[in-house]
């Protein structure tokens, strides 16, 4: 969507994956979605080195609202949960350099039951959020057909537009539409949409990263022609920092969520990250792949006999990123192969790997063994060629 944001993908943080539907503040008052809740979380974005990182959405999930809409036919948020008001906590984020997302449903309920914004609200919602000095919207799909679909979420996009206030747009629409064409048109999708949800809800575990990865690289040929600086696929939030993914695995989300030109939306307690996945997620080289300006999706290049795959994802200045990524579930292994028979052109590279900063030059044609663990990733950045000088070499001990 051309409305000047998200020419890079969105990077923040996302209430649902951990917090849920969570309204018992009374006996969960830390983890129950509150204000309190987006408070806390801002805190640690701007106190703990997020925000400088890029990380600057605190995003809103499902059941926020009340359960009613007030006198005037207007969303509200729940007063008990949210006494300040979403107003409020949209300044609390912008004093602060953040930002403030926020979610609606395109049917009557939203996928937790609360109020929708169905066709004949999409105006009025719209505005209130702009008056509510909202950044970011998610549109979810639940309760809603075919039909209203096609013509909700264009009718949103029009509407978010004409409050003026620049505001980012998420749709969930083609994750109700089996994420394919012909029933997906992608190109509709980013003319109106900065992101979307083309598949599954992610869960915390292992299996579900899975089931995302599979389903995103299978379908890559699709996926990778709609994305580009202002719109992305959003294969959904990064779970690191969770229960559900060994450290090893957390890297692997991380490196694929980069070479997927993905969204970064953490869910997760920011208040209690342990080192590691705190390391994971404030990776420099990392985010800066994921952030490359061309926006360019990465692709799977390779799914080799030995269950090593390995990802490719260029970036500015003739630069790339590759991942090696292990299936197996035995023990490291030791996957031998050249950039020549990566499709790289001849050339001497410099190479840094990401997660250990080590740094080596090579070859196109030198053979070189990457130790990958079990569920785990490699990932270089791999730096524009320089020339192997052949001419002055042949110069000197042939020509003559
Ligand atoms: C759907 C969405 C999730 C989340 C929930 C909230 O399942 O895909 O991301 O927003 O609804 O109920």
């Amino acid at each position: 969507l051309n409305n000047g944001l998200m020419k890079t993908p969105p990077m923040g943080w996302l209430a649902w994956e951990r917090y849920r539907c969570d309204i018992d503040c009374d006996n969960d008052p830390k983890n129950c979605i509150s204000e309190k809740l987006f408070m806390d979380m801002a805190d640690r974005l701007s106190e703990d080195g997020w925000r400088e990182l890029g990380y600057t959405y605190i995003n809103i999930d499902d059941c926020w609202s009340s359960k009613d809409r007030d006198k005037d036919g207007r969303l509200q948020a729940d007063p008990k949960r949210f006494p300040s008001g979403i107003k409020k906590l949209a300044d609390y984020m912008h004093v602060r350099g953040l930002k403030l997302g926020i979610y609606g449903d395109m049917g009557t309920y939203t996928c937790g039951g609360y109020p929708g914004t169905p066709l004949d609200k999409i105006t009025l919602d719209a505005q209130t959020f702009a008056e509510w000095e909202v950044d970011m919207f998610k549109y979810d799909g639940c309760y809603s057909n075919d039909t209203e679909q096609a013509q909700g979420y264009p009718l949103m996009s029009k509407a978010l537009n004409a409050t003026g206030r620049p505001i980012g747009y998420s749709c969930s629409w083609p994750a109700y539409q089996g994420g394919l064409p012909p029933k997906v048109d992608y190109d509709l999708l980013g003319d109106i949409c900065n992101l979307w949800r083309n598949y599954d809800d992610i869960q915390d575990s292992w299996d579900s990263v899975l089931a995302i990865v599979d389903w995103f690289f299978k379908n890559q040929d699709i996926l990778i022609p709609a994305a580009g600086p202002g719109k992305w696929n959003d294969p959904d939030m990064l779970i690191i920092g969770n229960f559900g993914l060994s450290m090893d695995q957390s890297r692997s989300q991380m490196a694929l969520w980069a070479i997927m030109a993905a969204p970064l939306f953490m869910s997760n307690d920011l208040r209690t990250l342990n080192s590691g996945a705190r390391a994971i997620l404030q990776n420099k080289m990392i985010i800066s792949i994921n952030q490359d300006p061309l926006g360019i999706q990465g692709k799977r290049i390779l799914q080799d006999k030995s269950h090593i795959e390995v990802f490719w994802r260029p970036l500015s200045n003739n630069a790339s990123a590759l991942v090696f990524f292990s299936r197996r579930t035995d023990m490291p292994y030791r996957f031998k192969t050249s950039l020549a028979t990566l499709n790289y052109t001849v050339g001497s590279y410099k190479v840094t790997d990401v997660y250990t900063y080590e740094t080596t030059t090579v070859k196109d044609s030198t053979e070189f063994v990457v130790s990958v663990n079990p569920t785990g990733v490699v990932m270089w950045y791999v730096s524009a060629p320089a020339k192997v000088n052949s001419r002055l070499f042949f110069r000197g001990s042939h020509i003559r």
